[in-house]
């Protein structure tokens, strides 16, 4: 769906380059949307009156129906229209109670958004409402988290696309109300950690996608993620460069120490909010300039703006170069 200066360099936008076509990239672009809650909630079935779904629809229609918006998503496709990003990044809350009918309905939103190559995503914890759900969610939304080289959809899943390296991670859990913690578990920090040993001399920068922030202090209790120690000794031990996360509704940002660098931490608020209940919907468009076998990136903020109907771009903010090694040949 979407071509950039990448698909302009002569390649597919989507596919991924080899280091030796990179110097022949002037810019890669990815925007990262968040928690869009697809609007509106189907009615449920007649089986859901007996589960947490019946406490979800009260929610739904008690605090967020008037929060998340149809035409906020409108406006949020005009936008990644008009900005055209070369892929796509979403760190899940696609749904509310992830009954069958949210679900579809999101699969069809994603499919509104771009294909599997154009497009990475990881749940959330509203798309692991009830037990089994999250299992569902993944079989309808499995072209979008499917790992590039077993072809299998599995966390955490690797996409290589144009420069970068994305992997997903899974940290959605079916919980009673109103916790909505999440865990990665131990054997995908496992899985993880041998992921970016694996990859790390292939010297392509890296990018994780979670919903739960990592960092401390981010989410308060009841909403933060459990491992989140393990999980950051595994980003700050290993070489990531950007993670991607969602969850608090909110823009967030917090930078981990580590051991080759810097570990930059981004949270996207939810791209369909109106603002009443926490911030305006918003998402970042992250803009890499490849040059001489480095990589300038700039963050820009994209935000609702609600007199205009319309998402704007805000001015761009130079992130801290990525080394030298993360984007040599
Ligand atoms: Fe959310
Ligand atoms: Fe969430």
């Amino acid at each position: 769906m979407r071509t950039g200066a990448y698909a302009g360099a002569g390649l597919v936008a989507g596919a991924p380059a080899r280091p030796s076509e990179w110097h022949a990239l002037t810019r890669y672009t990815i925007a990262h949307v968040s928690d869009v809650h697809v609007p509106p909630l189907p009615p449920l079935g007649a089986a859901d009156w007996f589960s947490k779904r019946l406490l979800g629809l009260f929610s739904w229609h008690r605090k967020w129906k008037a929060e998340h918006r149809m035409e906020i998503l409108a406006a949020l496709e005009r936008s990644l229209e008009e900005l055209s990003p070369d892929h796509i990044c979403v760190t899940g809350d696609l749904t509310f109670t992830t009954h069958s009918g949210e679900v579809e309905q999101a699969a069809r939103w994603l499919a509104s958004l771009g294909s599997a190559t154009g497009v990475s995503l990881v749940p959330g914890n509203h798309d692991a409402y009830v037990p089994g759900a999250l299992e569902q969610a993944c079989r309808a939304w499995a072209p979008w988290m499917t790992d590039d080289a077993s072809a299998q959809q599995c966390f955490p899943f690797l996409h290589r696309r144009g420069p970068v390296d994305i992997i997903g991670l899974s940290s959605g859990i079916p919980l009673r109300l109103p916790r909505t913690v999440g865990r990665v578990g131990a054997g995908q920090l496992d899985a993880l950690r041998e992921l970016l040993a694996r990859i790390a001399d292939d010297g392509r920068p890296c990018i994780v996608l979670i919903h739960h922030p990592p960092q401390e202090g981010a989410a308060r209790r009841g909403k933060e993620l459990l491992d989140r120690e393990a999980l950051r000794r595994v980003l700050t031990e290993e070489r990531v460069d950007l993670v991607l996360h969602g969850h608090l509704h909110r823009p967030a940002r917090a930078t981990l120490t580590g051991k080759h660098g810097p570990v930059e931490v981004l949270g996207a608020s939810s791209a369909s909010a109106l603002g009443d209940r926490y911030a305006p919907a918003h998402y970042h468009l992250l803009e890499f300039d490849i040059e001489d076998g480095q990589i300038a990136t700039t963050l820009r903020h994209v935000r609702y703006d609600r007199a205009l109907g319309a998402f704007m771009p805000g001015t761009g903010e130079q992130l801290a170069p990525l080394p030298v090694s993360s984007a040599a040949a």
